[in-house]
């Protein structure tokens, strides 16, 4: 069993209403693998934040479930140790922000855990260093960039010590310095065991995934390892989403019979033209 399961669910966001429109989740089904390093991409309005949001009960389905270790969100008694193990980064750094010190909203989540003020020091501190923001404790976070800002949400979530981190577009509101900042934190976040769930608008970011998941009008359209989804070019343009230009590129070497089979990404491409041409970087 996956370290969260989501079992055909459906999602209605005026289901109380009686409001009839398209339903947000159409009888999703997804395993998550513990360890694992999730993407999920789709069209604007797919239903991946309605998504996201189920992962640790901010939203619980219309019908089916979702279980995190085994704990149904729906179940008000594990909600809090569901919150604990599953953590999510939104988009806007600023609206994740709640103090004017750093460290304090670092603190700030495993403070109304009631968590002792001791540990709550330790994993402070831990948490800054995880994200390289150590230097900036006693900083005041308005004075930081995007890039920094994401950092230190994260930190927040971290400081919780979660087992999963879900990240809606979490880079997308940033220069590309902040972008490579999470992201590397991110990967190196996943290599230490925390199961990762991207979501992102940006198809390059999802090369770096173990598994690749692509929504469209609220349902799974395409699953698999990036090779698999990305080379499926046409099908992707079908559901409105772009194939990044080195994999494009790599598709099209492979229908001329090419075999650049490891190229998803600009280093690697770069590699196999190299050895193409025979030339070495000397290293
Ligand atoms: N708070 C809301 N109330 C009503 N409809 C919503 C709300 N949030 C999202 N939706 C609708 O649900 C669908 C999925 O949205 P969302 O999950 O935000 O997609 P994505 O994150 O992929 O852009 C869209 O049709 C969107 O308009
Ligand atoms: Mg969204």
């Amino acid at each position: 069993m996956g370290i969260i399961e989501v079992n055909s669910i459906s999602y209605e966001y005026n289901a109380a209403k009686d409001i009839s429109i398209a339903p947000a989740l159409k009888d999703v089904s997804l395993s998550i693998e513990q360890g694992e390093f999730l993407c999920i991409v789709g069209h604007n309005g797919s239903g991946k934040s309605t998504l996201a949001k189920h992962l640790n009960g901010l939203l619980q389905p219309t019908s089916g479930n979702v279980l995190v270790k085994g704990m149904d969100t729906k179940d008000e008694q594990r909600s809090l140790e569901i919150k604990k193990t599953v953590g999510i980064c939104f988009q806007n750094p600023d609206n994740q922000i709640v103090t004017t010190i750093v460290e304090d909203d670092v603190a700030f989540a495993p403070e109304n855990l009631g968590i002792e003020p001791k540990e709550i020091r330790l994993r402070v501190n831990m948490a800054l260093k995880a994200v390289g923001m150590e230097s900036y404790a006693t900083s005041a976070p308005h004075m930081l960039s995007g890039g920094q800002k994401q950092r230190i949400a994260i930190a927040g979530l971290l400081a919780m010590q979660p087992e999963v981190l879900v990240l809606d577009e979490a880079t997308s509101m940033l220069d590309p310095a902040g972008k490579a900042e999470v992201l590397s934190i991110v990967q190196r976040l996943n290599s230490e065991g925390i199961t990762i769930v991207m979501i992102t608008q940006y198809m390059e970011e999802a090369t770096i995934a173990d598994r690749v998941i692509v929504m469209a009008d609220g349902e799974i359209a395409l699953q698999g390892t990036p090779k698999q989804v990305f080379s499926q070019a046409a099908a992707l343009r079908g559901l409105r989403l772009d194939v990044p230009a080195v994999v494009d590129l790599r598709n099209r070497l492979i229908a001329k019979g090419m075999r650049p089979t490891h190229a998803l990404n600009a280093k690697d491409f770069a590699n196999f033209i190299a050895e193409a041409l025979g030339v070495t970087n000397g290293d």
